[in-house]
């Protein structure tokens, strides 16, 4: 079956290493985010677009989808899931779904996006340029660490680049396109293949018609612990748009059967989780907090994650730090800069200290 409606499809089958080790026990775009599975403020962002057919593309930790989301029907979505045993890249992962299709044109989303973008506009970019793909570009102050996108005057896409030190536009590919159907037909199936790499390339050297729909609407890749940190702390100060999240926004936000001792900041963004606890006098500033997740009196956390049941002894230091499930973090540790402790792991009272006074 064809029709004029579209299909969307979301890629969530990386393993999310930049992540480790909050994704050797959940796929990234399940990690909770302002409360709720990453990958539901994505989910309804599309159904606020006006489409209700999904298809995830999954691979890594493929059961967890289905267990969480069923068949989308408490989303008003009907979700279907298509694994790929080995990952088969972005393109290979588009090109996999391809029997679950039935739309003329699909719309493709990067699993771990937040974003703030109208999709109908991108739709009715696709429609007025009688493009082959159109691809959602953000512009950034740094575009250096992402694939660059130039346009010319009419929006028609004019190369790829990569990742480049000396980019000719702050145009970035935001992980949203929209496919026609006999493009994603196009796609090899019997190996990995990147649409970054590979898909979008060739459709340019092959002429075909590759628009870009640009705007400044809110974007973050949350691949990273920093961007991670930043993008929950956006969605719970109201920064960050989410049709998911009702309600007043503010500086935290604290989960039900959560403990906050008296006496105890949150601040920036921080999130305590369903069972968290936050002793008196502690100092959470942009933290996050998974459930079960325990920060002790007179601690201090600042833009880190602490993961399911974690603890941070009695007046510890975390910042900038990635702590995993179930770790011990000691009375006046201090773990700073990009430090990441793995589940399950125990430091001793004072066993880290990046200062020489007690
Ligand atoms: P890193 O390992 O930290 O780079 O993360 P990642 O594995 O998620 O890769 P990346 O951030 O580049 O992926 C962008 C999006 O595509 C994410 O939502 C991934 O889940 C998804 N993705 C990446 N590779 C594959 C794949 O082989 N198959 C499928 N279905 N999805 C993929």
């Amino acid at each position: 079956m064809t029709g004029s409606a579209t299909d969307a499809v979301v890629l969530v089958g990386g393993k999310g290493t930049r992540l480790r080790p909050l994704t050797l026990s959940a796929p990234k775009p399940m990690l909770p985010t302002a409360g709720l599975p990453f990958l539901t403020h994505l989910l309804a962002r599309v159904k606020a677009a006006g489409i209700d057919h999904v298809v995830l593309g999954t691979s890594f930790k493929a059961e967890v989808f289905e267990e969480h989301f069923g068949d989308g029907s408490s989303l008003g979505l009907e979700l279907e899931y298509v694994t790929e045993t080995d990952p088969m890249g972005t393109g290979g992962g588009i090109r996999n779904v391809l029997p679950r299709l039935r739309a003329d044109n699909v719309m493709v989303f990067n699993g771990d996006v937040l974003g703030g973008t109208d999709l109908r506009a991108v739709l009715d970019t696709h429609h007025s340029t009688e493009a082959d793909v159109t691809l959602h570009l953000v512009r950034v102050g740094d575009p250096r660490a992402f694939g660059c996108v130039p346009t010319d005057a009419d929006g028609r896409v004019t190369a790829f680049l990569e990742k480049t030190e000396d980019p000719p536009t702050d145009q970035i590919n935001a992980g949203c396109y929209v496919f026609k159907r006999e493009i994603i037909e196009s796609i090899p199936s019997d190996r990995p293949v990147s649409v970054e790499r590979e898909v979008f390339p060739n459709l340019l050297s092959e002429g075909k018609r590759v628009y870009g729909h640009v705007d400044t609407a809110y974007w973050r890749d949350m691949g990273t612990p920093e961007d991670f940190v930043r993008g929950s702390a956006d969605l719970v100060r109201g920064i960050a748009p989410s049709p998911a999240l009702e309600g007043a926004r503010g500086e935290s936000l604290v989960h039900p059967g959560a403990g906050v001792a008296p006496g105890a900041v949150l601040v920036g963004g921080t999130v305590v989780g369903r069972g968290a606890e936050v002793g008196a006098g502690a100092r959470l500033d942009g933290a996050i907090l998974f459930d079960g997740a325990r920060v002790e009196a007179g601690a201090v956390v600042e833009r880190s994650i602490l993961g399911f049941g974690a603890r941070i002894g009695p007046r510890a230091l975390v910042r900038d730090a990635v702590i995993g499930d179930g770790a011990n973090i000691g009375a006046r540790c201090e773990l700073l800069r990009g430090a990441r402790v793995w589940p399950g792991v125990t430091l001793p009272d004072g066993g880290v200290r990046f200062s020489s006074d007690v």
